[in-house]
């Protein structure tokens, strides 16, 4: 008994040598590689707790319940430069808004950095194994297989997008011309994606939406904010036990389940097909395009399929809603800037609509620029450290020396921050100023759709759906009146929104 008492005592005591040797190796190694490269320590926030950093997290819940998070974000920036560091349960978080920082995150040392596994956890039973949460070959995959469905022609065919702005616009009627925009916007993109997407619109916008339209909806919302629940928790996220949110991701699957199925089917029979006939079905552009027939010709593995689409869906509705969203609530307190896009729009205008005459529309894209630099729809995004690295800028009390980050830091940087940054868009950065891109080239500090290899692959597409839906809706109507006296209240869900929503009415042009 004393024997074996004596030898647990010993594997212990090897054991513990083991590793505080391994960690003084680490500790000298990293030592070695700060000196190399002359990295210095970036400035610290002022924790009173700089463990766990209750503190920091109460600050950042309490900003965030009263839709101040953003600002919060802001006011460090203001009083600790671009770029300075957090201490949260035992991990270090660099927050940012510097470009140099950021680009050398997404795009030059792109090998360093990835999604990291919490927040693979935190979306994995609504996300599975889809392109945003994963890294690496599985991404690199995911990613080669929905690049082929993003080509020019299919983006600027507008069929996809007409007939629900029709929808929308007759909805607004019905309404007596009183709406809250935001919720339109919502269930308009997501008829017009699914319908691109699936093949089949969910049909939320038309009179009698079906029973199973809703549910979808409902639950489509349920899980994404579960998902966002369990991001937030971070390593507490095991006390998330809501059995609606796994019903709701359930839900989600089951709908997007039975369009995979159809695809699987619609590629059995194109397999079928004999080569010539086949040919000449694509080359006479007689079928309609869907983005699901287009990935199940590469795979024809059905999880993957649905973690795909489920991935695009999320992606797109909430992105593309939101910036619509804000461009008709400052529209709404900017009769100005209403008028000016109203001529642009009236003098380019031509039925149908084409791609060129909205590329025409110059104040159109000024103003869908201006939205995106004070709203943009990731408002802050993140990336984890898969080893130790060293950045070149960050360190030192003015950010512009070298820092030192070891593997499993975390990399937060806020566009929300950086475009609001007078620095780079002069003194009047708080003001709606579309004429400000008349001369405007930005690089990296204007970053509403990402950069580097994960660039958004959608960004064309939502630019084009929402430019259209704006001019069309500027054609329509000859002017909006403000029914919210209350300034914008920030909604940060997976993207930014209105809290108030964009409450307004239009008046239909003669
Ligand atoms: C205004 C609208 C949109 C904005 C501002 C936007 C912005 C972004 C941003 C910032 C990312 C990077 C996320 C990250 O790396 O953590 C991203 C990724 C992505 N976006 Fe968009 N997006 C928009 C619309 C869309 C649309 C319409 C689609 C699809 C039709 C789409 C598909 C995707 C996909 C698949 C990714 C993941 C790319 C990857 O990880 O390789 N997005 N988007």
């Amino acid at each position: 008994m004393a024997f074996s008492l004596f030898l647990a005592a010993g594997a212990l005591a090897a054991l513990t040598l083991y590793y505080v040797i391994q960690w003084l190796i680490v500790c000298r190694r990293r030592h070695l590689m700060k000196k190399q490269h002359g990295c210095l320590p970036a400035k610290k926030l002022a924790q009173k707790d700089p463990f766990l950093g209750t503190d920091i997290v109460m600050q950042n819940l309490t900003a965030a319940k009263n839709y101040g998070f953003l600002d919060l974000l802001r006011t460090r920036h203001a009083n600790n430069g671009l770029t300075f560091t957090t201490n949260t349960y035992f991990r270090t978080t660099i927050n940012t808004c510097d470009p140099t920082l950021i680009q050398n995150v997404l795009s030059f040392q792109f090998q360093d950095f990835g999604m990291g596994p919490l927040r693979r956890k935190s979306a994995s039973p609504l996300l599975g194994q889809g392109i945003f949460t994963t890294d690496d070959e599985i991404w690199s995959h995911q990613r080669a297989l929905i690049r082929p469905s993003f080509v020019r022609a299919q983006v600027t065919e507008f069929s996809i997008f007409g007939h629900h702005v029709d929808q929308l616009i007759s909805l607004i009627a019905r309404r007596n011309y009183k709406v809250d925009l935001q919720q339109l916007f919502f269930r308009m993109v997501l008829d017009s994606n699914s319908e691109y997407m699936f093949g089949e619109s969910v049909g939320l916008m038309s009179e009698n939406a079906s029973e199973a339209a809703h549910t979808f909806h409902h639950a489509l919302d349920y899980a994404q904010q579960g998902t966002i629940l369990r991001l937030r928790l971070g390593n507490l996220m095991f006390t998330h036990r809501d059995k609606k949110f796994r019903e709701s991701c359930d839900t989600v699957h089951a709908y997007a389940d039975k369009f995979v199925a159809q695809a699987l089917e619609y590629r059995r029979s194109q397999d079928a097909l004999p080569d010539e006939k086949k040919e000449r079905e694509e080359g006479g552009g007689r079928q309609k395009y869907v983005f699901l027939n287009e990935l199940a010709k590469d795979t024809s593995n059905p999880i993957l399929l649905r973690d795909q689409i489920v991935n695009m869906l999320l992606a797109a509705r909430d992105t593309t809603a939101g910036l619509l969203a804000f461009v008709f609530f400052m529209l709404a307190r900017r009769p100005d800037v209403w008028d000016k896009l109203r001529a642009d729009v009236l003098e380019h205008y031509c039925e149908p609509l084409t791609y060129e005459a909205l590329m025409d529309m110059k104040y159109l894209r000024f103003v869908v620029n201006e939205t995106l630099r004070l709203f943009p729809p990731i408002a802050t995004n993140s990336r984890m450290a898969n080893k130790d690295t060293v950045l070149p800028v960050g360190g030192g009390p003015d950010g512009k020396s070298p820092l030192f980050v070891a593997k499993h830091h975390v990399v937060t940087y806020s566009t929300f921050v950086m475009h609001r940054r007078a620095e780079f868009f002069g003194d009047d950065v708080e003001e709606f100023r579309p004429e400000r891109w008349e001369n405007l080239r930005p690089g990296w500090e204007f970053l509403p759709f990402n950069g580097g290899p994960r660039i958004c692959p959608g960004q064309k597409f939502a630019l084009t759906e929402s430019s259209y839906t704006i001019a069309r809706l500027l054609h329509a109507f000859s002017g909006i009146e403000n029914l919210d006296p209350s300034d914008w209240r920030e909604q940060l869900t997976l993207s930014l929104t209105l809290n108030n929503g964009v409450q307004c009415r239009l008046v239909p042009a003669a």
